[in-house]
């Protein structure tokens, strides 16, 4: 009975042991294992290289430049500026230390009248600067998740495919 009770405490205090380390090792796999994602592309210089990619061949697509609100708003916004805002956005959606200064996207993009279509346009624009600096396909995914986690504040014509 005596010895028994000495293994329950011996088990008991295992269990204690157990318990309190979890956390830590939970947390140390976290850390080995949870780059995050704006580590994964490398920082801000390789996001800022993307985006400046991104940003040139969007400018000059003929899909998006057909959109007179679009054209407009090309011709009056300097392109380097959409890159340091899309790069702030980037950076920080990616968990990297900027902070995002621009306005939302449903107010900035609400005058533009952009399609599906247009979206698709951007999107495969953003497919090829992707392919161009090489981002694994695990990170092109995530990002293509973040990007697309914007569609329903920046598509506001709905029209029949
Ligand atoms: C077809 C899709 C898109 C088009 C045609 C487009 C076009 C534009 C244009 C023309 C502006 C300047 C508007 C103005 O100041 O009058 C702008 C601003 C901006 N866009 Fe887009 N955009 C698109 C999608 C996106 C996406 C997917 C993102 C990011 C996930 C994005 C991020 C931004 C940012 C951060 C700004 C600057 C806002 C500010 O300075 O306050 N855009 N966009």
């Amino acid at each position: 009975m005596q010895f028994l009770s000495r293994m329950m405490r011996v088990a008991i205090f295992a269990a204690v042991c157990i318990g309190m380390l979890a956390p830590v090792d939970a947390f140390a796999q976290a850390k080995k294992q949870g780059k995050s994602l704006y580590d994964r592309l490398g920082g801000v210089y390789a996001i800022a290289a993307v985006v400046d990619d991104f940003i040139d061949r969007v400018v000059a697509n003929d899909i998006l430049n057909a959109n007179p609100a679009i054209k407009e708003a090309r011709d009056r916004v300097p392109a380097a500026g959409l890159k340091y805002r899309v790069t702030e956005m980037v950076c920080m959606a990616t968990g990297g230390p900027c902070k995002y200064t621009g306005r939302s996207m449903k107010e900035s993009h609400k005058h533009l009248n952009i399609t599906e279509k247009e979206w698709d346009a951007l999107v495969v624009n953003f497919k090829e600067s992707l392919a161009k600096f090489n981002v694994p396909e695990k990170e092109q995914n995530e990002l293509l998740t973040i990007v697309g986690s914007t569609k329903g504040d920046i598509v506001t014509v709905k029209t029949m495919q």
